[in-house]
């Protein structure tokens, strides 16, 4: 199915995305389609995005989303489960990952507000499934102060990021960074315009020189 074709088609509820996002979601969920997968998105809007969701990733996925807003609660239909809660309450979110597991798929879409994203990410990105894929969007507001942003403010998700990246690389510090978890449960940081993605995944040895041998 083609997601870019579908949301054109739309006639359900409303959803509340950017044009250049849909080749970026095709290219990091297109191996969960047609999988038992469960995806999280934070942010149900008026609740469009969870109906995609839903026919994009086929029969056997569920789809979670989570609003601060009671009124969300009408989105649920088969597939789709509804659970109401802040992002940046850590114990709302374990209770997700309680009772439908690690997610294989999480997209932060919620409140955009750079502690809330921090936050949540801290707590989610180690619970996200072996090999999920976490994706922040909106990442704009990361430039902008009325989401506690700012160009090069500490404290946004794109600083975040910033060491991210070289806790990616941390084995090759020489020692100067140690490895981390986020080291060693990483596969891939992907940017975009507004858009941060993370491939999960452990490497098994990843210093294999010579031709189709180990060392
Ligand atoms: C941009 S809308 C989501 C749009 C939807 N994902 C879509 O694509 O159609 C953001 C949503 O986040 C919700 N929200 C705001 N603050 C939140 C928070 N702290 N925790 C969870 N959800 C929050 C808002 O109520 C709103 O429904």
């Amino acid at each position: 199915m083609n997601l870019w074709a579908d949301f054109l088609t739309n006639d359900g509820r409303l959803i509340h995305k950017w044009k250049h996002y849909f080749p970026i979601y095709e290219r990091h969920f297109r191996d969960f389609v047609h999988k038992p997968v469960t995806m999280l998105e934070i942010g149900c809007g008026l609740g469009g995005s969870l109906q995609m969701w839903k026919r994009y990733l086929g029969p056997h996925a569920t789809i979670i989303g989570i609003d601060i807003l009671p009124e969300c609660k009408a989105y649920e239909e088969d597939q789709i489960e509804v659970r109401i809660g802040p992002q940046q309450d850590t114990q709302f979110l374990q209770g997700l990952v309680d009772e439908f597991g690690p997610p294989d798929i999480v997209l932060d879409d919620g409140s955009h507000m750079m502690s809330h994203v921090v936050r949540t990410f801290e707590y989610l990105y180690p619970r996200t499934a072996r090999n999920g894929v976490y994706m922040v969007e909106d990442l704009h507001t990361a430039y902008w102060e009325e989401y506690e942003g700012g160009f090069r403010r500490l404290g946004t998700f794109i600083e975040r990021c910033k060491t991210l990246l070289d806790e990616l690389n941390a084995d090759h510090t020489r020692d100067a960074l140690p490895a981390t978890e986020f080291t060693k449960s990483t596969l891939g940081m992907h940017f975009y315009d507004s858009v941060a993605v993370f491939e999960r995944g452990r490497h098994t040895k990843k210093w294999a020189p010579g031709i189709g041998r180990e060392t």
